[in-house]
């Protein structure tokens, strides 16, 4: 793999200014925008005062903790502008959640909001490795989803070269990568396991590919992973997250040269971990929910956001800016069965062990009588699957059924995958 790291000069002088001066620039615009929220957000207005705290009362970062949370529940009945701040003529762009699951929930951004998310999405591109003259495969989707648009603004920005592929179309997608000699790629980890495959059923060594560095996120994914995607394609894999409510991609990425968790973009949002059952504010270093809270936004300020994403904050390494530990996943994906926690990551470290099946998966649940029952469906023989099953229940302590199947009989995602089918309730 090549070396990517940084050299003198790349830096945005913000990524290793001293702690102190992070925190005076937090206070100062933390300030800022929750006086912002509650002067132009009646939302804002009315949970502050039913919960009896003012933006004036915000005399200490660690004075955030007295403000109220904002839940997804929140934006759902403030459905569709009602959490904006300016009036809808300045906002410059809107994105949405798909709303399979719901009301979709909508943000929005002015022009300002927009140079923002450029520079913080640059910086995230520069942190895995590229730098101007790439040329980056930006396979996220386009359209509502923020992953294609938002990442294209700052590759754009800092002088890629982007080829804007979006998903799907697999063949082609190979196809592009080596008639145009991308050097980086942007992508959801499971989709580039099926580019994968292609490069194989087209006869290709995707470790010749050009790729140097592939930039993966908007789901859970793990460290196993990240080993089986760098030795087939031999480069760099780096995670990047996100979320619609808080930005979009490039709240957080990780450095190519340490690999060691996501630096959160810090000057712009402010993150929190609580314990999820009391809501009460966690130490760094303990695990619980994600919380943020914009500091610059203009046209979607947002205070205190559950994200429901389960992780731990770290200190800084190859940037001041403390760091997240990769999300193990979300707190609605957690799949209890028969009264032990499970996330689908922990079942990917185990498949991952057991070279012979594929790296795809998807977890079904079932009622076996009155009892919950765990399928694991992989492609591989079932001598492997066996196998798997020893490990599940050796590390994770609980007993599933793993069936295997030939190949391109567990469903492929072109985006995120879907991890889990609960046919719990149906049978
Ligand atoms: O997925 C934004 C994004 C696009 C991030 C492209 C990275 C790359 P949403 O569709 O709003 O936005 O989904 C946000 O996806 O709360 C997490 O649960 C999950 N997620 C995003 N990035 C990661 C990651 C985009 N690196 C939700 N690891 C978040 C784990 C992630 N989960």
């Amino acid at each position: 793999m090549k070396d990517l790291s940084p050299k003198p000069g790349d830096l945005e002088a913000i990524e290793n200014a001293s702690r102190d001066e992070i925190e005076a620039l937090q206070l100062q615009r933390m300030r800022w925008s929750l006086n912002h929220a509650y002067k132009n957000v009646a939302h804002y207005k009315a949970s502050f005062d039913s919960a009896g705290v003012h933006p004036d009362d915000l005399k200490s970062l660690a004075d955030l903790s007295r403000f109220p949370f904002t839940k997804k529940s929140d934006l759902r009945e403030n459905y569709p502008f009602g959490m904006f701040a300016v009036p809808r003529s300045q906002i410059n762009r809107i994105h949405a959640s798909s709303g399979t699951t719901g009301q979709p929930t909508v943000v929005g951004y002015t022009q300002a909001d927009l140079a923002m998310w450029d520079i913080v999405m640059a910086r995230s591109l520069r942190a895995a490795g590229l730098r101007r003259g790439d040329l980056l495969h930006n396979a996220y989707g386009y359209g509502l989803f923020t992953g294609g648009l938002g990442v294209h603004g700052g590759a754009e920005k800092m002088g890629l070269t982007v080829v804007p592929i979006s998903g799907g179309m697999t063949e082609r997608q190979v196809r592009l990568i080596e008639d145009f000699q991308a050097t980086g790629i942007t992508v959801t980890p499971s989709y580039m396991l099926s580019i994968l495959d292609e490069y194989k059923k087209q006869g290709l060594d995707p470790r010749q590919s050009p790729l140097k560095v592939g930039i993966f996120g908007a789901e859970p994914w793990t460290n196993s992973m990240r080993i089986e995607v760098e030795q087939s394609f031999d480069m760099h894999a780096v995670d990047i997250y996100g979320l619609s409510e808080v930005l979009g991609p490039g709240v957080s990425c990780e450095c190519v040269e340490s690999k060691d968790g996501l630096h959160i973009w810090e000057d712009h949002f402010f993150p929190e971990i609580i314990d999820p059952q009391t809501g009460e504010v966690l130490p760094d270093g303990e695990l619980g929910e994600l919380v943020f809270t914009s500091l610059s936004k203009e046209a979607f300020p947002i205070v205190r956001y559950r994200t429901r994403d389960l992780t731990r904050l770290l200190p800084g390494t190859a940037r001041t800016m403390r760091r997240m530990q990769k999300v193990t996943g979300r707190s609605d994906d957690m799949i209890i069965l028969r009264g032990v926690n499970i996330f689908p990551t922990q079942v990917e470290e185990q498949l991952l062990k057991v070279t012979e099946l594929a790296a795809h998966f998807q977890i079904e649940l079932i009622k076996k009588g009155p009892m919950d029952h765990m399928i694991v469906h992989v492609e591989g023989s079932q001598n492997a699957s066996d196998e798997l099953a020893k490990l599940i229940k050796a590390n994770i302590g609980v007993t599933a059924e793993v069936k295997a199947g030939k190949k391109n009989t567990v469903p492929r995602s072109q985006g995120k995958a879907v991890r889990v089918i609960d046919n719990r309730q149906n049978g």
